[in-house]
């Protein structure tokens, strides 16, 4: 079966985690990703949180599946011919090094431009152009300077980080469908084109709701359905709103059976309006509906806390399990806090090709997430991380260079 992709050839100057994990998904949709590594140390990662000594990092394998590695100094001016020959036979340049530092390799846009009129070049930042531009940033800086962090945990706490990778995982999302769309274009235009990604703004518009939610707080003061109505002041910015869902259909967390020893025992459970008469039901507590304290959203909005308590001695008598089994019956929203364990060892999830176990020579078999985004005509095989350097022959082959010619390469330390 072909691949959506298949011909598109990614020359991967991406480290850490958010380009790889750009790379990655092109690389899933069957393009050829040839990742540049520096020779002798490669992607810092592959080093980086080691379980198994000698042997590439899960940080590393996870993140860098169907690739090719190829070790080059770019630096050298023999490496910087091999890049000239790449860059002329590759469709897309993606990077993610430090500002500016492509272009003290010598590579500007103009430059890449005269060698590869049709090349993409896709960078990820962490800040666009603005004050920050030529910061270094990490995940946990993008959550902070993109609005997450300011909006995450209790209002009694400090601002909190979350576990997703929003900054990281979430600008190569962002960067993978500017690099597809900017291939579609070339079709007509015939020009390659920059193509830019930064984290603070990734993770902004995966907060977008929070600034629609600053607006209404500007023009009326208050967030009915946050936890801090109707007890305590707002102030003039967004407050965190603990485990509130942030839409228009209240929710929160809630304990259920074994809550005491097990830390994710808990299901969030949505009071959905046009279930809300099932949902008192369930709960035995049938005169809420038509009760006039709670028989509309709208009443119900300022008593949440002691809905959400009175769902909760339901939800504590159940398994979460439990609890997710009947409440679907009713077609009541909710879902089980599931743990990493949970998930590792979920079979619908291994079913479908979202964790695969994938076997590699160095450090044996290990679980990772697949592909998440699943396509009929283009089925996504996940491959072992290449070891460093694995393809350097093979590419370099290809680029046409001799026997001899990678020996020098070789002898000199260029590869
Ligand atoms: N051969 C020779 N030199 C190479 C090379 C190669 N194959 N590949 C990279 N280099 C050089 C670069 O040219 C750069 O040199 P310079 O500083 O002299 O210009 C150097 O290696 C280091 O690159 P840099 O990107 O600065 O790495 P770092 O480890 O210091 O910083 C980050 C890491 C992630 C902070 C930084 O790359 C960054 O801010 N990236 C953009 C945002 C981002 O993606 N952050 C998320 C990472 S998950």
């Amino acid at each position: 079966m072909s691949k959506a992709l298949d011909g598109v050839r990614i020359l991967d100057f991406t480290h850490v985690q958010s380009g790889p994990t750009c790379t990655q998904l092109l690389a899933w949709f069957g393009a050829d990703v040839i990742k540049v590594e520096k020779a002798g140390e490669g992607d810092a990662t592959r080093g980086q949180l080691r379980d198994v000594p000698d042997a590439d990092s899960l940080y590393f394998t996870m993140l860098n599946h169907n690739k090719r590695s190829i070790t080059l100094d770019t630096k050298n001016p023999k490496g910087k011919e091999v890049l000239n020959t790449l860059i002329k036979s590759c469709d897309v340049l993606v990077e993610n090094f430090a500002p500016g530092a492509l272009d003290r390799m010598g590579f500007t846009w103009e430059k890449i431009q005269e060698l590869n009129p049709r090349m993409i070049v896709a960078s990820v930042k962490g800040f666009g152009p603005g004050p920050y531009e030529d910061c270094k940033v990490y995940e946990n800086v993008a959550q902070c300077a993109g609005g997450s962090a300011s909006t995450t945990g209790f209002d009694d706490g400090p601002p909190l980080v979350t576990g997703a990778q929003i900054g990281d995982s979430g600008t190569g999302l962002h960067l993978a469908l500017g690099i597809v769309a900017a291939l579609y274009q070339r079709n007509t235009t015939g020009r390659g084109q920059k193509v830019l990604a930064a984290m603070q703004d990734s993770v902004l518009n995966l907060c977008r709701v929070k600034l629609r939610d600053q607006q209404r707080l500007d023009r009326t003061g208050l967030l009915k359905e946050y936890p801090q109505f109707p007890d305590s002041k707002f102030g003039d910015a967004v407050p965190r709103a603990g485990n509130a869902s942030g839409g228009g259909q209240p929710g929160w967390i809630l304990k259920c059976k074994g809550w005491e020893t097990d830390p994710n025992a808990y299901i969030y459970f949505i009071t959905q309006a046009p279930v809300w008469g099932a949902i008192c039901k369930v709960i035995g507590q049938e005169d809420w509906i038509t009760h006039p304290d709670y028989a509309t959203p709208a009443v119900r909005l300022s008593r949440l806390k002691s809905i959400f308590d009175r769902i909760e001695a339901w939800t504590m008598t159940k398994t979460k399990f439990e609890a997710m089994k009947i409440l679907n019956e009713f077609d009541i929203p909710c879902g089980p806090i599931l743990s990493m364990k949970e998930i590792a060892e979920d079979q619908s999830l291994r079913a479908t090709g979202t964790v695969v176990e994938v076997d590699h020579p160095k450090r044996g078999k290990y679980l990772t997430v697949g592909n998440p985004i699943k396509m009929s005509d283009s089925l996504t095989e996940v491959v072992r991380s290449p070891l460093l350097g694995e393809h350097t022959d093979e590419v370099l082959t290809e680029l046409g260079y001799g026997l001899e010619a990678i020996a020098a390469l070789r002898t000199e330390k260029v590869v």
